[in-house]
């Protein structure tokens, strides 16, 4: 539901998420950073998002640790343990105090990690048995990349364990302060490891059919639902993204099963979830190039025409967004939210530069996943130089 005429819609025009005020339409996408040394966000972490933040504005976190089987990169938070909900305070305290929404991405990789980032050392768990192809690298903590293994598969009677752990999150969340949660249900992660047709090759509930494939999202939606309401809660798919060989046969009718799951589940329960977010196709393979498949346009407008059209509520897109396509989809009703990320990274005041339309910083890539609590990730300078950074540029 739109604040405002449809015809005076803009990317800095307001809109009501539910029952959140917004002031504009520039949404900081969730992005993994690697800086909560040990699991634990610590101030760096609260500083970040705090520059992030602007009065009314909405920031989805990094993906974080639902349990301790959740993890393949280093140094990524958690919310699953009493320490990591009392440091995540300070980060939501920190936005809040500039005004900002606050919503904490809940993310399992499955079988996206290595023996490393396991207890025990242990496989990591997914919808399969089949490993991530070579194509791709999982990122080890001395920086080096290194094979993804084979998963252990989960058997159907472990399933509610996982969806529990996720519950626990999401009310570990609110207990932390934030305003709502975010299910990362894409980019080959493990709720998008039994959506995807080309690697869920389960014969039990959870497998064969496409209802059955997204038994797995819905059960953990509703579980959460029920923890925590579902004006709290925004899903994440990307049914046309690749990423760690997430490939569907029918990516236009995956999306559309979820989206007629999550319109019923929306009817059933009386109450609207807070958002759903699409990554664009056009934004695939992120962490290995800087650019998206070319010549799908015409692909993606029609997916994301359709999925638009189905989805009966609040629509975040993200992918490849730059200020003029942001203000394109916006005006044209294409998405309600738009969410920005590498440009978020190297610009911490980005919705003031893209209403001013004032040159962007370009993000370096090599620093995305280091550790350093600055270089890289609080030194981005703003406009007037207000931190006192240089831009990191000059020092490459
Ligand atoms: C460094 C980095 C980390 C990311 N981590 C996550 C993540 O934790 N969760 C997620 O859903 N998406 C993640 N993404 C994807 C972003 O949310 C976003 O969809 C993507 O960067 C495309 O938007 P952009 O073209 O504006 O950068 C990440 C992207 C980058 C660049």
């Amino acid at each position: 539901m739109a604040a405002t005429r449809a015809e005076d819609t803009t990317l800095f025009s307001p809109y009501k998420m539910g029952k959140f005020n917004l002031s504009h339409r520039v949404v900081l996408a969730p992005m993994t950073r690697c800086r909560a040394l040990n699991g634990i966000p610590n101030a760096a972490m609260a500083e970040y998002y705090s520059q992030r933040s602007t009065p009314g504005g909405f920031l989805i976190t990094e993906g974080t640790a639902v349990s301790s089987t959740a993890a393949g990169f280093p140094h990524i938070p958690g919310i699953y343990t009493e320490e990591q909900v009392q440091a995540w305070k300070r980060v939501v305290d920190a936005v809040h105090a500039k005004g900002g929404i606050i919503f904490c991405q809940l993310w399992h990789v499955g079988r996206a990690s290595h023996p490393v980032y396991q207890p025990g050392g242990a496989a990591p768990i997914s919808s399969t048995t089949k490993a991530i192809s070579n194509r791709w690298r999982v990122l080890l903590p001395d920086g080096s990349y290194g094979k993804y293994p084979a998963p252990r598969a989960l058997e159907t009677s472990e399933i509610p364990k996982v969806v529990e752990d996720y519950r626990l999150a999401a009310v570990n969340s609110i207990r932390a302060g934030f305003d709502g949660i975010e299910i990362h249900g894409a980019h080959g992660y493990l709720i998008d490891q039994f959506l995807k047709d080309g690697i869920n090759d389960r014969t039990d509930e959870y497998g064969v059919s496409i209802g059955n494939r997204c038994t797995f999202l819905m059960q953990i939606l509703e579980a959460i639902v029920e923890a925590i309401g579902a004006h709290r809660v925004g899903v994440r798919i990307s049914p046309a993204i690749d990423h760690l060989d997430a490939t569907d046969s029918d990516p236009l009718n995956l999306g559309l099963a979820v989206i007629e799951r999550l319109n019923k589940f929306q009817l059933l329960f009386g109450s609207k979830l807070t958002y759903l977010h699409i990554t664009q196709p056009r934004y695939t393979a992120y962490g290995q190039t800087e650019s998206g498949r070319h010549g799908t346009e015409d692909e993606e407008t029609r997916l994301m025409r359709t999925w638009r059209r189905a989805y009966q509520g609040t629509l975040v897109c993200s992918g490849g967004f730059t200020r003029e396509l942001g203000i394109h989809a916006a005006a044209n009703g294409e998405a309600d939210l738009i969410s920005f990320g590498r440009l978020f990274i190297s610009n911490p005041d980005l919705v003031m530069r893209l209403k001013l339309n004032v040159p962007l910083t370009k993000y370096i890539r090599k620093t995305f996943y280091t550790h350093d609590p600055v270089v890289g990730y609080t030194d981005y300078p703003f406009m007037n130089n207000a931190n006192g950074g240089q831009n990191p540029l000059s020092r490459l």
